[in-house]
Parts: structure tokens; sequence; C-alpha cells
């Protein structure tokens, strides 16, 4: 496997990054504190191409390879993981379904103006009793003449307070259990869906969070994604690649703490030196860049085999696994290494360290990573 990028795959990385540094990070401590979602600089976002960046050029989206997409949000969640997964969402749990199983009409109608970022798309599994076990769903999807009606609740939604597009599963025949769920395309503004009140998040607070309501909400057929009962293969099909962007948004929250880290490392004299000069920094700055390096790699190449249409269920939820625990342990040490100035908003370290929680809980909490390898492992 080729690890080096080619020059288009340094062009993104280069124009990703600074895209982060000159218009995510000016405000980035106030849209966290104010939980304020980055309507504006979705939009920018969608103008240098990063909201559909896999999808093929026809569908309005940028026909460029995975690896390029974890290049592209590692260096935006390296400043703003709420950014990164506003990205995450739309490019890998919505778009790149719609792509794979859509109709030629859903895709004309849906991806084309949530590739080029028109629209903004959000996945809709979880449930207040479904989440780790995503086959219970309660949400119940009923077959009349040529629409169904949907009634349930969904749970921490992400985008879910803006959306436009929205991909529901529910269950259209309990019976047949997880092959009695199906996936649906909602619009925002249906009559009988309501949207609820944004989550009052530990981190990642500039994105949203919220749950959807569906009363009698009536879907046309045409809106079911492939056959009734395919809807929980899709949604684990859809996780296999969107852990990908997950573990992608980890290294880069980790490598952003660690950037950091290194240059208040130079900057901060204790005891006459700078604390860089203390074995037990450098220490823990080369542990950061260790398992930093060794997260990178994971990513890359759950990213390359997919990219190659070979297997990357495992891949993809090791390297979600890891580059989440990659994230934590870093973030920690940076507000370590950035003592009691560490603990406050400034220097950027607090928040994410915040950030970095989630990714061990969303898309499948680690011990469901551990499920997943292992049962490909035992199998
Ligand atoms: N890829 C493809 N198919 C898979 C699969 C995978 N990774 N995992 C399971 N399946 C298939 C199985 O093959 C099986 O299909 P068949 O019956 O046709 O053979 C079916 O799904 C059921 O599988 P299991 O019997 O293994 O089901 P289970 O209930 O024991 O466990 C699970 C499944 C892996 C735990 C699954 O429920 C799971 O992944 N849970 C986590 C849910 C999750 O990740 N939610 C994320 C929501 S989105 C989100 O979080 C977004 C965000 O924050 C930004
Ligand atoms: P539970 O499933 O109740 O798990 C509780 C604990 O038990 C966890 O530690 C878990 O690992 C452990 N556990 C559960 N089952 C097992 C087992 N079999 N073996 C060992 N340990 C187990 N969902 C969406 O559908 N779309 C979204 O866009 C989305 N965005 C989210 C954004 C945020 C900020 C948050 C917090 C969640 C989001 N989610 C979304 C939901 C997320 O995927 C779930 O929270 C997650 O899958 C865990 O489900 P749960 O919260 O119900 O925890």
């Amino acid at each position: 496997m080729d690890f080096d990028l080619n020059e288009e795959q340094l062009a993104i990385k280069e124009a990703a990054s600074d895209f982060a540094q000159t218009v995510l990070l000016p405000k980035v401590i106030e849209r966290d504190i104010q939980c304020e979602f980055p309507k504006e600089l979705v939009a920018q976002m969608a103008e240098m191409g990063f909201m559909g960046m896999m999808v093929p050029q026809e569908y309005g989206g940028g026909g460029m390879d995975t690896l390029s997409y974890v290049i592209a949000l590692e260096e935006i969640a390296k400043v703003d993981a709420s950014a990164a997964v506003i990205m995450s969402v739309n490019n890998s749990l919505v778009c790149w379904g719609l792509e794979k199983y859509g109709t030629k009409s859903q895709k004309e109608k849906y991806l084309k103006p949530l590739a080029s970022g028109k629209c903004l798309g959000a996945f809709a599994l979880s449930e207040p009793e479904a989440g780790s076990d995503a086959t219970s769903q309660s949400t119940t999807a009923v077959e009349k003449e040529d629409h169904y009606l949907i009634n349930g609740t969904k749970n921490w939604i992400t985008n879910g307070y803006s959306a436009d597009i929205y991909l529901v599963i529910a269950q259209t025949n309990k019976k047949k259990e997880h092959h009695g769920i199906s996936v649906f395309i909602v619009e925002r503004g249906w009559a009988g869906f309501e949207v609820g009140k944004k989550e009052d998040k530990m981190g990642i607070r500039a994105s949203d969070t919220c749950s959807l309501m569906f009363t009698d909400m009536k879907v046309p057929k045409e809106n079911r994604i492939g056959e009734e009962g395919f809807g929980f293969k899709f949604a684990m099909e859809t996780l296999n690649g969107g852990r990908i962007g997950i573990a992608a948004q980890a290294l880069g929250i980790a490598a952003g703490a660690m950037e950091l880290s290194v240059k208040y490392a130079k900057e901060r004299k204790t005891f006459g030196k700078p604390i860089s000069e203390h074995q037990a920094i450098q220490f823990k700055l080369a542990d950061m860049d260790t398992e930093i390096e060794a997260a990178r790699l994971l990513c890359y190449k759950a990213a390359l085999k997919k990219d190659k249409n070979e297997s990357y269920v495992r891949l993809s939820a090791i390297a979600k696994l890891y580059s989440s625990k990659v994230a934590m342990k870093t973030t920690n040490e940076a507000v370590q290494i950035h003592g009691g100035y560490g603990y406050v908003r400034e220097y950027h370290v607090e928040r994410m360290m915040r950030d970095a929680k989630i990714t061990e809980i969303y898309e499948g909490t680690s011990e469901i990573q551990k499920i997943v390898i292992s049962r490909k492992l035992l199998s």
C-alpha cells in the first residue's frame, strides 16, 4: 500500500489547512461557547467542495477518493471538530448511501443539492431506546397506497436542527426483525415532522444535535431507498464508511492538540528553561507523535481499502477505536502540558479534550467497535 500522498491529495491538504486556519479558527471559541451552528462557514466549505467530496461530479460532488476525504477532515478537525462532524455526516452518512443505493431520480432530486452543499443532510438511526442496540427500532413506517406513514422519535441527530434532507430508518415489518427495517428520504417541513430542541452538549457544541418527532408523516413510496427490509443493512454499510470519517475527526483533534502543545512547550519557561527541555514533557510529546502517526496510518489504510473496493469493516472499526482513544489521551496530555492555561478556553486544548470524548461514543461506541472487530476476527 502506498501511503505517499499524490499532488492532488497534497493540494487538498493545503487547501483544507488554509481554510481551517484562516476561516474556522478566528471565532471557534465563540461558536463553542454560544453553541452557534456555523451556517455561513458550512456554505464556504461547500464552495470548496468539502460537502460531497466522494460523490461523482455528475451529481455535484468532487469525485474524489476516500483518502482525500480523510486528509481534508483531519485538517478541519485540527481546528474545529464541530465543523468536521457536520462535514462528515453530510459526506459519509448521507451522500454515500444515496449515491450507492439511490435511484437516478432520488440522486437528481436529493443527492445533487446535498453534494454541492445547497442542502444539508442528516442520518437518523438512533432512538431513545435504540443506540448501540440499533436493531430495536420503534419508529414505524406503515405502508398505505402510494406512501408510508411514519411514527416515532429519533434521538441525538447531528445536523438535525439545521438539515434540509434526512435519511430516516424505520420498521416496516416488526416480525422480520432487522430484515423488516427500511430507510426513507424525508424532507424538512413535511406535515407531521417536528424537530426537537438542541441538546446542550459537553463538546462539539457548534454542531447541532436534536431529536426528531414523526406523527403520521406521509412519505411517498418513491422515497424509500432500496427494497423494503434493506434499511438495517443500509445503515450498517453506511456506518462502516462513516467510522472512517469519525476516525479522521479524532485524528485531527489529536494532531491539532499536539501542534498546540509543541508550540506552547517551546514558549513556556519554568526553572529557567522552556518546558520542552524537561524530559517529562519531551516524552509526552514523543508518545503523542507516535500514537498520532499510528492512528493516521490506520485511517489511511481503512480509506485505501475502501477505495480499492476491498472489505473495510474491520479496519474502519479499528481506525475509529484507536484514533478516538488517541484523541482522548492526547488532548488530556495537551491540557497537562499547558498547565493552568490548558484549563481555560483561550488556549483551545480544553475544548479539544471535550470534543475528543464524543469520538468514543457516536457512530458506535468503543465497545461496539470491539464487537465488530472481534466478530470479524472470530468468524
Ligand atoms: N456491515 C455490514 N453489515 C453488518 C455490519 C457491518 N458492520 N454489522 C452487522 N451487519 C449485518 C449482519 O450481517 C446481519 O445481517 P444478516 O442478518 O442479513 O446476516 C445484521 O446486520 C445484524 O447483525 P448482527 O446480528 O451482528 O446484529 P446485532 O444486533 O448483534 O449487532 C451491531 C449489530 C454491530 C451492534 C449494530 O447494532 C451496531 O453497529 N450498533 C451501533 C450503532 C451505531 O453505530 N450507531 C451510530 C448512529 S449514527 C451516528 O452516531 C452519527 C454521528 O454521531 C455523527
Ligand atoms: P447505549 O447503547 O445505551 O450504551 C450505553 C453504554 O453501554 C455504552 O458504554 C455502550 O458502549 C455500552 N454497551 C451497550 N451495549 C453493549 C454491549 N453489547 N457490550 C458492551 N457494552 C455495551 N445517532 C444517529 O443515528 N445519528 C446521528 O447523527 C447521531 N449523532 C450523535 C451526536 C451526538 C453528539 C451523540 C451524543 C450521539 C449521536 N448519535 C447519533 C447517537 C449515537 O450513535 C449513540 O449515542 C451511540 O450509538 C450509543 O448509543 P446510546 O447512547 O443509546 O448508548
